[in-house]
């Protein structure tokens, strides 16, 4: 038997009820894993609001995307990311088909990448969906070393990757955030500059060369308007969450787009860079498993600071 926590309506948090269920033993091409580390996002709390579809038949509905974990059991011809897998191997596993948020699951092979034995259990956990974001939406953009990137939400767990690696890759970084976490840009070598009304006026002044390109990890229509009147060419502004504003000409990525290699390969970027401390992920709260609710109550207030997990 395995925990989990699963939505029994559509709504906010306080639909997840925690249960006990069975855990499938492997079928073909299938591994189980014993759950170390499960990565909260905010694409979890759509999920169970329904933003990506209500329909009752789907409940009671598992949560979560990705996790963590030591493999228990093989089922035959089970490959993973990097080839065979073995009972004791070490692994993240994203997408999780029937949720992430439990203490044991069985996965399709093929959604697990091994991980580095040296990286702890949260980073591992956290880091494939908002790194794979961050590496689409700079593949995107393309901004080369010398130009100027505008990061919305740099303080956010894309934006905080994506700030890293672009000023890694020595591109001129101005990036928005609240007050208490420009410090923290700044040591990332970002300028940071305050969202809010007067936006576009602050960014000007930081980045009085003009702004080559930009990434919104917000979706507010400041984001997206202060994008389109500073950047020129329209194709080099990417946003990851305005899927409202795609009459503008903007490009829009999600994970369920075509071209998505990047996204399948980013592990082979993430972990070399977190294991040599080139790349830092926050990991700014853990909750027990069944204190998922409250986890995604926090990561819902927009304001958490870095990635939540959840420790089963
Ligand atoms: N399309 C994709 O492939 C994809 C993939 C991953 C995530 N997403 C989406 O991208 C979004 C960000 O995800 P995340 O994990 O980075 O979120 P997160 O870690 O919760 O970060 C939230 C960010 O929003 C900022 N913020 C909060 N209120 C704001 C406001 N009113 N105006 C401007 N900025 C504000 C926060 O800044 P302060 O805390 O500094 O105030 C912080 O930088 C979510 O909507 C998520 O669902 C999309």
């Amino acid at each position: 038997m395995a925990t989990k926590v699963v939505a029994t309506a559509f709504g906010g948090p306080e639909v997840l009820s925690v249960v006990e269920v069975d855990v499938p033993a492997p079928g073909p091409g299938e591994v189980t894993v014993d759950v170390k580390a499960v990565g909260v996002n905010p694409f979890d709390h759509k999920v169970i609001s329904g933003a990506t579809g209500a329909d009752p038949a789907r409940l009671p509905l598992g949560v979560g995307v990705e996790l963590a974990g030591v493999v228990t059991a093989v089922g035959p011809d089970a490959e993973g990311a990097d080839g065979p897998l073995a009972v004791g191997d070490e692994v993240v596993v994203r997408p999780v088909p029937g949720g992430a948020y439990a203490d044991a699951v069985t996965v399709p092979a093929r959604n697990t990448v091994p991980k580095p034995a040296a990286l702890p259990w949260p980073e591992a956990a956290s880091v494939l969906s908002v790194g794979a974001t961050a590496l689409h939406a700079l593949q995107v953009v393309a901004a080369k070393p010398g130009e100027t990137l505008l990061v919305h939400g740099g303080s956010g767990s894309v934006g905080q990757l994506a700030v890293q690696l672009a000023t890694r890759a020595g591109v001129t970084v101005v990036a928005t955030a609240g007050e208490r976490n420009h410090e923290l840009l700044r040591g990332y070598g970002a300028v940071p500059v305050t969202y809010g009304p007067g936006l576009a006026d602050r960014v000007r002044a930081a980045a009085p060369e003009g702004v080559d390109a930009a990434i919104d990890t917000i979706g507010t229509d400041e984001a997206v308007d202060t994008s389109l009147a500073l950047v020129a060419d329209r194709s080099r502004i990417v946003s990851i969450a305005a899927f409202g504003r795609a009459d503008t000409g903007i490009t829009l990525i999600s994970g369920d787009d075509p071209e998505t290699q990047v996204r399948a390969n980013a592990w082979k970027t993430l972990f070399p860079a977190l294991l040599d401390g080139s790349l830092n992920i926050v990991i700014s709260k853990a909750f027990p498993l069944e204190r998922a609710a409250e986890a995604l109550e926090f990561v819902r207030s927009g304001h958490a600071g870095g990635k939540v997990v959840l420790l089963p």
